[in-house]
């Protein structure tokens, strides 16, 4: 689509234009003295760039903006450049209008590996002129525009939905806005859109979508931003299974869009099975490196450490060349994820034990632990076999309760065992039938894993239906039973990513009541709170479910990127702060007096702290559980 000054775009011309007299506009990305009169500008734009050879009398530099008129010719063949697509050409007898200079950019455009970050973001507009930036950005809007026809088609009615709202229930912290006409009130920014896409089914829309932007006031990470894009759906009259199969299709959609490849059927397991296997309600499927059962073998065990409800393991296929040192730094990263300890054993050849090792297996495999010593010969040899252990492999092991001993091994698994972000393809899973309380929280309450108006999975409507007569009653309730209960949250994993989460809410008023009452939640609290939501179930609340995903982590992994940043196309640097525009800023004392504010701390006028993280996906076992 060629308009105004440009008869064609850099990268596009081919050996097919040989002949052509073209005018292209764009950036100088090179420019190289070539003899006495001639020069090569290195022109950029959108698609790519192009060699133009101009007279060596303009005075070209970096990032001036040009337009370059000449004829498109062959290069000399042994001066082609098989890297760039436009290589075997060029432009030739090329004049030259400068429509634009620049100051000489803070870092180099094309070239920007080395490049901090802080400063890509501070001058983002450079950075955007960046191959891979811009390639990023286009696949994102790629992205975004296979999701809407995948929904279009089906049938879903983008609804736009507000972004001055009361607070949402979404676990994070709110962003607020000051009313200025209603002084000494706020609006919060919306969380996700949540409440009015479960009114809107209450409206009789059916089936609701939009690309929605959410905020939300909590630590960022390689992963997570303030403001970031869902595509957020809900559904009525439909099942949870239903809301998977629409969003499987929009991913494979958006999938098969950027790498031309439809994904795979997603699979489909239990949360329970996830964390049995994986150690993590994410699991990263690129890997092996599965979990193993071990606590039958040390029922009656003499090691004081393994006497803990359960003892789990994990097996290294080829790891025993690990040094004794880095074992150390596992022990203590084990224990910082809050494990009691590690333990270590080191599998050999029976034949010819290592210095200190305990023949195992009849004498087929040995042994090297610092723990073996308090281990029986049948317990060794049980794990081992347990394990399927062969010589040259190292085995770890962790004894706990189940939820921890797994939470711990699922890190050192992705420890030892994960690739980098652009390796080992798309693995998407669905992961179902989460628990509906998460833990025990600091007023000795339930809490909810995803929000309150998750329904209970079907099998445990009267487990919860009784515990809350118990609690109205002022009989309590018991923790053990309660985290057991299931609800109808489902996630949608990618490659150990979590991208999305959905589930089937509560549309009947009577259940609603009992996950209030079993939450702490008093009556008035929840008017307060959700009134709105809870008066509009009462004319006519459809059955539904819904999902969102997170379009940003979707992109990234699509893109190849490890922070989401790399796909967003204005970000906050990782203190939450915006380089290029300085925000958050103060304001003046006019705006503080119209909106009835008085600063009573902070440090309005100082420098802003910036700083871009180490991008690197950070762990503990409390990440598995404060995604809700
Ligand atoms: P949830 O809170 O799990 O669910 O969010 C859904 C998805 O949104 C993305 N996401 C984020 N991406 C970047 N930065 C963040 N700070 C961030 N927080 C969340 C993730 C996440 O999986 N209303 C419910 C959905 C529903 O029940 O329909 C919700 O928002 O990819
Ligand atoms: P300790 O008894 O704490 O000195 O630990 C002895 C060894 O067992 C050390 O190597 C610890 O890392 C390990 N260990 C202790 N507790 C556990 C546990 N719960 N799970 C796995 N290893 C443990």
């Amino acid at each position: 689509m060629i308009t105004g000054m440009r008869t064609d775009y850099c990268g596009r011309l081919s050996r097919a234009d040989i002949g052509r007299n073209v005018t292209v506009c764009g950036w100088v990305s090179r420019r190289r003295e070539h003899g006495e009169h001639l020069a090569f500008v290195d022109l950029r734009d959108r698609t790519g760039i192009v060699q133009c050879v101009v007279d060596h009398a303009h005075d070209l530099r970096s990032e001036y903006v040009l337009a370059v008129t000449g004829t498109v010719r062959e290069r000399p063949a042994d001066t082609a450049n098989p890297d760039l697509a436009t290589g075997e050409i060029e432009i030739g007898d090329a004049t030259v209008e400068v429509l634009s200079r620049s100051e000489p950019p803070p870092f180099q455009i094309d070239g920007r590996s080395d490049v901090d970050e802080m400063l890509r973001i501070r001058h983002r507009y450079l950075d955007l002129r960046n191959p891979r930036m811009h390639s990023n950005l286009v696949k994102r809007a790629r992205v975004n525009a296979a999701i809407r026809r995948s929904m279009e088609a089906a049938e879903f009615i983008e609804v736009e939905t507000p972004t001055l709202v009361a607070s949402t229930p979404e676990g994070a912290r709110d962003f607020v806005v000051p009313s200025r006409l209603h002084q000494g009130r706020f609006y919060a920014l919306p969380q996700s859109p949540q409440l009015f896409k479960q009114l809107a089914m209450v409206g009789g829309i059916d089936r609701y979508y939009q690309i929605a932007r959410c905020l939300r006031d909590e630590d960022l990470r390689a992963d997570r931003q303030f403001e970031f894009t869902q595509l957020d759906l809900e559904m009525s009259f439909a099942t949870g299974a239903e809301v998977r199969a629409v969003i499987s299709t929009a991913v494979a959609e958006a999938v098969e869009e950027i790498t031309g490849v439809r994904p795979a059927a997603m699979p489909e397991i239990t949360w329970h099975e996830a964390i049995d296997r994986y150690g993590s309600d994410k699991p990263d499927l690129r890997f092996g490196l599965e979990l193993v059962e071990l606590s039958d073998l040390f029922t009656e065990t003499g090691f004081n450490a393994f006497k803990a409800p359960a003892v789990r393991g994990l097996r290294v296929p080829s790891g025993g060349d690990i040094s004794r040192n880095a074992v150390d730094d596992l022990t203590k990263q084990c224990r910082r994820w809050g494990a009691k300890g590690l333990v270590w054993m080191r599998v050999s050849a029976g034949e010819s034990p290592l210095d200190g090792a305990r023949s195992a297996a009849g004498g087929r495999l040995a042994v090297t632990s610092p723990v073996a010593k308090f281990m029986s010969d049948a317990e060794i040899d049980g794990v081992l076999e347990r394990l399927g252990a062969e010589p040259g492999d190292m085995c770890y092991l962790v004894a706990d309760t189940w939820r921890r001993a797994s939470g711990v091994l699922g890190l050192l698994r992705l420890e030892l065992g994960r690739p980098p972000v652009n390796e080992g393809g798309l693995h998407f899973l669905w992961v179902v039938d989460f628990p509906l309380f998460d833990d025990v929280n600091a007023d000795g309450l339930p809490a909810p894993a995803h929000h309150p108006f998750t329904m209970p999975h079907t099998d445990d409507l009267e487990t919860v239906a009784a515990a809350s007569t118990r609690m109205a009653a002022g009989g309590g309730f018991d923790a053990d039973t309660l985290l057991e209960v299931r609800s109808q949250a489902y996630d949608l994993v990618l490659n150990g990513w979590e991208l999305g989460s959905g589930s089937v809410r509560i549309h009947r008023g009577d259940i609603q009541q009992q996950i209030f009452d079993l939450l702490g939640i008093e009556p008035a609290a929840a008017q307060e709170r959700f009134g709105f939501l809870l008066d509009a179930f009462r004319f006519g609340a459809p059955p539904h479910a819904g999902f969102a995903f997170g379009i940003d982590r979707l992109a990234a992994l699509l893109c190849g990127e490890e922070n989401i940043r790399e796909v967003i196309a204005f970000p906050k640097s990782q203190s939450g702060a915006d380089p290029l525009t300085n925000a958050p800023s103060p304001i003046s004392d006019v705006q503080l007096d119209e909106l009835g504010l008085a600063i009573v701390a902070g440090d309005g006028d100082g420098e802003l702290k910036h700083s871009a993280g180490d991008g690197e996906l950070k762990h503990s076992v409390n990440d598995e559980e404060d995604e809700s």
